[in-house]
This record gives structure tokens, sequence and C-alpha cells, in this order.
């Protein structure tokens, strides 16, 4: 890029204005990735600071995700009714009041605030990123770009590995919470930089600019572009929030839920926020497992990108076929593995690949596929609903998950948990084969089209 574009770029002119737009909403999935990992090296060094009781302690954890799970409960509704832009904004300022909070905790009822704060924070972020990256984005770049959002989200778990090691020598957990404050401060500096979602503001009346939105952010077809989104919106205006349920709208509420719980109880998050633990039950020391652990969350944010590349190119259900389908293998590999005796040496090796090949899986398909996938086929007058309702699932699965994990390896053993995580993999794959539609290259108002004439989603 030569420098005059790049001074083009940031002015905010010219093609790849949207390049820069996509990857500030973006830090929404920084932000997402980094509060959800930091907590696993804080709270080694929390322990030490206060006494709390097994309750106490569960919700300093888990309380991100109930959090998350309430704010994407009003979020959703929030992004339809202020605008994509103005959630951001607010989602920055939750998130800083939430890490600020934190680090500066007199005592545990303050700290477990600030983490159901945060928690709330990170519930919008999880929407609004992809919401907006994918309403802003041409069609034929609209994966890429939206996946960005979850490469973002990869990125912060890894951020917050490193930070976590950096800080863990002071047993400095208030510096490993307050840090979220800086990508805070960078997401709101960085709304200046960003215009409104073009089709949130020609359904609000501001069709003019809607047009200048597009204008700086397309090199060609704004009229027919503008055009398409005219002709959704005038059809749409009976479709209010209770319109959810309408039976037109079904389909791509099951394709959401469905993908929203299968992407949790596959178990990621089990090995996101476990890998330590379950890698030293392998025979791997201390120090191995944390290194480990750091080439998963390095694993994860490469297998992104190699899906970023892929996604407009070989289109979303591919990428879920074989993702999904490679996560059931591995699965069934690590269950194996931890069901033989002598698990240590050489199936210990095997184990740790298993795992890292497990999550590339997840990064080519369910990582970024679903959150690109909820934010393509609800109709716009409900889109960010539909999101709220949809990620709120997700969250849900999230927390059971989470919650669950250690006891069901108490009780059952490791073997069998991952089996059954290999199980819910091989009904996840079936559903997807049956019901996720394909939307490569497509407008978003052409997907609507065919959701209201009553196509199939997935023909
Ligand atoms: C999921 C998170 C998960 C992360 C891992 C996201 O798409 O929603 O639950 O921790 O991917 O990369």
């Amino acid at each position: 890029m030569s420098t005059a574009t790049i001074r083009n770029v940031l002015r905010g002119d010219g093609d790849r204005f949207i390049y820069v737009v996509s990857a500030l909403a973006a830090l929404n999935g920084l932000l997402f990735g980094f509060d959800t990992g930091i907590i696993s090296g804080a709270f080694l060094f929390i322990q030490d600071s206060f006494v709390m009781s097994p309750l106490v302690e569960g919700i300093i954890v888990s309380g991100a995700m109930a959090g998350a799970a309430a704010g994407a409960a009003v979020g959703g509704q929030l992004a339809d009714r202020l605008g994509r832009r103005r959630l951001i904004l607010i989602a920055a300022i939750v998130f800083f009041v939430g890490s600020f909070t934190m680090a500066v905790a007199p005592n545990v009822p303050v700290l477990v605030a600030g983490r159901l704060i945060d928690g709330v924070a990170i519930g919008f972020a999880s929407i609004v990123g992809p919401l907006y990256i994918s309403e802003i984005a041409p069609p034929s770049i609209r994966g890429g770009l939206t996946s960005l959002n979850q490469l973002m989200v990869t990125t912060g778990i890894l951020l917050s590995y490193f930070v976590n090691y950096a800080f863990a020598d002071a047993g400095a957990w208030r510096w490993m919470l307050g840090a979220g404050m800086v990508p805070a401060v960078v997401l709101a500096i960085g709304i200046l930089k960003m215009p409104e979602s073009p089709r949130w503001l020609f359904e609000h009346g501001q069709k003019d600019e809607a047009r200048a939105v597009l204008e700086r952010t397309r090199s060609s077809g704004v009229e027919q572009e503008l055009d398409e989104i005219e002709e959704t919106v005038e059809t749409q205006s009976e479709t209010g929030v209770r319109d959810l349920l309408a039976p037109w709208l079904r389909p791509a509420l099951v394709v959401g839920l469905g993908l929203a719980v299968f992407q949790q109880i596959t178990g990621i998050n089990a090995v996101i926020y476990y890998a330590p633990t379950i890698l030293e039950s392998t025979g791997l020391g201390n120090v191995a497992s944390i290194l480990a652990t750091v080439g998963i969350g390095t694993i994860n944010v490469v297998m992104t990108v190699v899906a970023i590349l892929l996604v407009d190119r070989v289109g979303r259900r591919r990428l879920l076929l074989v993702g999904v389908g490679g996560m059931v293998a591995t699965l069934v590999v690590l269950g194996t593995v931890f069901y033989l005796p002598g698990l240590g040496g050489g199936l210990g090796i095997i184990a740790t690949i298993s795992l890292m090949l497990f999550v590339s899986f997840f990064a080519i398909g369910l990582g970024p596929v679903f959150w690109l996938l909820i934010s393509e086929i609800y109709p716009l007058s409900v889109r960010g609903s539909a999101m709220g309702v949809v990620t709120v699932a997700n969250w849900g699965a999230n927390l059971l998950v989470s919650l669950t994990f250690p006891v069901l390896t108490d009780g059952v053993g490791t073997a069998a948990t991952f089996w059954l995580f290999g199980l819910c993999s091989l009904v996840g794959l079936v559903f997807v084969y049956s019901y996720v539609p394909e939307t490569k290259g497509r407008t978003l108002e052409a997907i609507e089209d065919d959701l209201r004439q009553n196509i199939s989603l997935a023909d």
C-alpha cells in the first residue's frame, strides 16, 4: 500500500476503509476473548487475597458468563433500538467500568460486582461485533470480515495467557484484570472513525446517511444495494420482536439456536478453560502444560485465519461440515487415549496432539461460522433481537459446560466425558448437514427474501 493510500484509508476514504472499520469493530471480539481468558490466571492469586466460599469462587469464575447471558438478553434489542454504533460505545464503557471495578476491588462483593458488570459488556460485545461488521461489509467479503471478530476473540484469549504469564511472578491479579481497560479505551476512541451501519440507518429513515456510508465503503454497486435494502425495509413493516416466533422465521431460529448450543456442548471451553489441568493429567509437567496451553491458544488463532481465508470461497456449510466432522474424530481419539491404561509417554503425546487438532477443527468451523451465520440469517427488523435470543442460548450452554466439566470428569471420568462431547458433535454434524443454509456471496436482503418466500434455508 502506498503512503497516499494509507493516508486515504486512515482519513476514511476508499475501498480499504472497510477493513479499518471492521478491524476496529472486531476489538469487541478482542475484549470478549481477553475478559473470558484472563480469569483463569488471575483467580489463582485472588484466592490468596480474599477468603471465599466455593459458591463465591464459582461466581467469580463463571459470573462473566451469567453476566454475558444477561447482556445478550438486552443487548440485541438495544442494538435494534439505539443503533449498532451506540451499543458498541456502551459496551466499551461497561468494559472499562467492569475492569476498573475488579482492579480496585477492596473486598469480595465489589469484585463479584465488577465481574458481573464485565460479563454484561462481554454479552453486548458478542452480539454487536459480528452484527455491525456483517451489515457494513460488501457481500463478496462479508464472511471473512465478520470472522475478523472471531479472530480477535481467539487473539484476546491468547493475549490473556501472556498477560497472566507476565504478571504471574508478582501475583499481580489487579493488573491482570485491569489490563482490560486498555482495549476498552481503544474501542471507545475507535468509534469516532466508525460510521453507523447503513442498514440500520436506512431502516430508521436516514436514507441519505445510509447512502453516504455505502459510498464511503464500496467502490461500486451502491444504488443496487440501496434498492435491495429499500425493498426489504418496505416489506417488513409489520415484523416486530413479537414476530420472532412467526412460522416463516422458525427455520432461521432453529438454525441459530442449534448452532449456539452445539458450539458449546461439543466441549470447546472445557479445553479452553481447563487445558492446563487436562494436560497435566496426561503426564506433562507444570511448565510443559502451560507451554502446551499457549500452543493451543496459538493454533486457535492460526486456524481462525485459515477459516477467514476460506469462508467466502468454499462457503459456510463446507467449513462447518469439515470442522464438526474433525471434532467427532478427535474426540473419539481423546476419549480412547484417556480410557487406555498408562497415560503418559506416547499416549500423553497423542492426547496433546489430539487436543490441538480438536481446537483446530473448532477454529475452522463452529468457532467463526456460528457467529457469522447468526449475523446473516435474520431479517433486518429483528436482527439484533434474534441474535440476542440465540446468543443467550450460547452463553447459557457455555455456563452449563464450564460448570459441569469438573463434576463430569470426577463422576464418569475424562474418557466418558470426551466421548459424550463426541456424541454431541456427531448429532451436531447431522444437524449442520440437514438444516444449515449456504449464505456465501449473497446479499443479506436475498437471504431474507428466501426466508419470506418460505424457501427452506437448507436448499
Ligand atoms: C466461542 C467461545 C470460545 C471461543 C474460543 C467462540 O466462538 O463462542 O465460547 O471460548 O470461540 O475460540
